[in-house]
């Protein structure tokens, strides 16, 4: 019997309060995650990646924590304005995007992040004076999937390292500043040891650029999903980095970190119903009222999420194939997992449903997105989203339809 760092009474409470599909959130998990964060890396400034979570409940509690955003779309960036974030702890970090968004970001007075060398000769002929981040690539790599790992000659992400001379001559020629240098790995290790050689290789590289104000480290701390995991342990990493990080401190440059998924992974929870039990020669399937297109993650990266049978916790454990209601073979949660017996009826939790989770939920099968609930600290459970309707997705298509009027 796995456990959940939620009690269980209260979210069947609100998972009959509110109905399910729902993703419940724990304000406290996600404040006590930052302090995990601050409290390992010493003076560091701390960004949060939002693609990981983008509920303007989430990025309100970051700004108040004096949290800045890591943001990649004009979306992004003017929900995390709206929600009280300044420009300038906004940091912008696109890919593959127009000189046009660019323009648009450093007006905004973002901090810009320049991952294509082309896009940094064109924006440094316009832009005397202005001051920039650059990504680079310097081939470490890791995540818990090849679909996540961003480093190395594979990934598409970043200006490769020896790009870095003709990055510093382009700018200097046109009187632009590089202030920054970012490099991101990959995401979700929970090895200490490629988060501690990516941070030893970059402040290796800063140390050869001038007037460097900063080098932002990326996100990529990776949570245990699984039961036998062994956690990552961030003050690992800070122990195996002391000596680049000591380095950068002594020499007046700053060192930032953007995590997503470390922040608010484990923070929440996506409850749902179990509408029917299936069985056949091969599996026993139990079918929810969510699915893929709510959870992505098991179909996208065969990724591991806890579950647990809110309703019938001390019953004998069987093996279940526990599904969605979405027309794909490929729309589960988990594949031969022991639960306890799940029953028609039963209340699942799905555990570590608080990054890349509701973020990446979509309409498929014209399904209606789930409700979202803050679980406050004061022990408030708060709807922060309303579960979208049936009539509300189908009058959305119809109204993007403009096919009978051109
Ligand atoms: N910075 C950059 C440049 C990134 O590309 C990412 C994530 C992050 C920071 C935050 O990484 P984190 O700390 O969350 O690992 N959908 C996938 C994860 C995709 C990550 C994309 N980039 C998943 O569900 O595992």
């Amino acid at each position: 019997m796995s456990t959940i760092p939620f009690d269980r009474a209260r979210l069947l409470e609100i998972a009959s309060t509110f109905g399910t599909p729902t993703y419940v959130y724990s304000e406290a998990l996600i404040r006590s995650r930052i302090r995990d964060i601050l409290d390992a890396f010493e003076g560091m400034r701390l960004l949060y990646a939002m693609k990981a979570n983008s509920h303007p409940w989430i990025l309100k509690m970051m700004a108040a924590e004096g949290v800045g955003i890591d943001a990649v779309s004009p979306a992004e960036a003017l929900v995390a304005l709206a929600c009280g974030h300044d420009p300038g702890h906004v940091f912008y970090s696109p890919n593959n995007v127009s000189d046009e968004e660019l323009d648009w970001a450093w007006r905004n007075n973002f901090v810009v992040n320049f991952g294509e060398l082309q896009r940094i000769e064109s924006f440094a002929k316009g832009h005397p004076g202005a001051e920039i981040c650059v990504r680079l690539n310097l081939n470490i790599g890791a995540g818990h999937h090849e679909h996540v790992v961003t480093g190395g000659t594979k990934s598409m992400f970043g200006i490769p390292g020896n790009y870095l001379e003709q990055v510093l001559n382009t700018t200097r020629q046109h009187g632009v500043r590089v202030v920054g240098i970012h490099q991101h790995i990959g995401s979700g290790s929970t090895d200490p040891q490629p988060l501690v050689e990516g941070i030893e290789t970059i402040a290796e590289v800063a140390r050869q650029i001038d007037g460097l104000r900063f080098v932002n480290m990326g996100g990529g701390f990776g949570v245990s999903y699984e039961p036998d995991q062994t956690p990552l342990d961030l003050k690992q990493v800070a122990s195996g980095a002391d000596a680049a990080l000591s380095a950068l401190a002594n020499s007046g440059v700053e060192v930032w970190f953007e995590p997503g998924r470390f922040l608010v992974a484990e923070a929440g929870v996506l409850l749902v119903r179990t509408n029917s039990i299936k069985q056949t020669a091969d599996r026993t399937f139990a079918g929810t009222d969510s699915g893929m297109n709510h959870l992505i993650r098991p179909s996208l990266y065969d990724a591991f999420h806890g579950i647990y049978n809110l309703s019938n916790d001390s019953a004998d454990e069987s093996v279940f194939d526990v599904v969605g209601n979405i027309c794909e073979t490929g729309d589960f949660f988990a594949r031969h997992r022991r639960v306890s017996e799940i029953r028609e009826g039963d209340y699942l939790a799905i555990l570590d449903a608080g990054a890349y989770a509701m973020s990446m939920a979509t309409h498929y099968n014209l399904r209606p997105l789930p409700a979202e609930v803050a679980l406050l600290s004061t022990g408030e459970a708060r709807l922060i989203s309303a579960r979208s309707t049936a009539e509300e997705v189908a009058n959305d298509i119809l109204q993007r339809d403009v096919s009978a009027t051109n």
